[in-house]
């Protein structure tokens, strides 16, 4: 992890408080909010939207990511992930998955902290994610 308060991530991670305030949370009233940067340069963002049926919820991250893939942008450079609340919000365990297959190995989260913002890469938060490696 480093701290990396760039103009860029600053940027991403007030994109992210924005998509925060769409949030969906009347079960758990923890409002978290993404912003995924393609690739190829274009920005999609995403909140957590639940549901009464409390596992068919969806975080953030998905939503973000989600987006971004079924409009054809795949690979994902940099997602800044926050919570309404202004807490260290890490992505879950699904979420990490999730990630690791629409980002390179290097390729980092940003996550708001009291020292700043930090950036840990996607291998940082989930080494060693499930793949098929070629067994399909
Ligand atoms: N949540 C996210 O949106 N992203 C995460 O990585 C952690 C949890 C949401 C899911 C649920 O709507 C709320 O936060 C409380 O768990």
């Amino acid at each position: 992890m480093i701290i990396d308060n760039s103009e860029e991530n600053k940027r991403l991670a007030g994109q992210a408080h924005e998509a925060a305030r769409l949030a969906y949370a009347p079960y758990s009233g923890f409002k978290v909010g993404a912003a995924a940067l393609t690739q190829d340069n274009i920005v999609y963002t995403g909140c957590n939207v639940e549901n009464a049926s409390y596992g068919a919820s969806n975080c953030a991250e998905r939503t973000a990511v989600f987006k971004a893939v079924s409009e054809g942008h795949a690979r994902i450079a940099k997602i800044a992930v926050v919570s309404e609340h202004g807490a260290f919000t890490p992505p879950c365990g699904i979420c990490r998955q999730i990630l690791s297959e629409f980002m390179d190995s290097g390729a980092q989260v940003i996550l708001e902290s009291e020292e700043g913002l930090c950036a840990y890469t996607i291998d940082e938060l989930l080494p060693h994610h499930f793949e098929l490696n070629g067994h399909v």
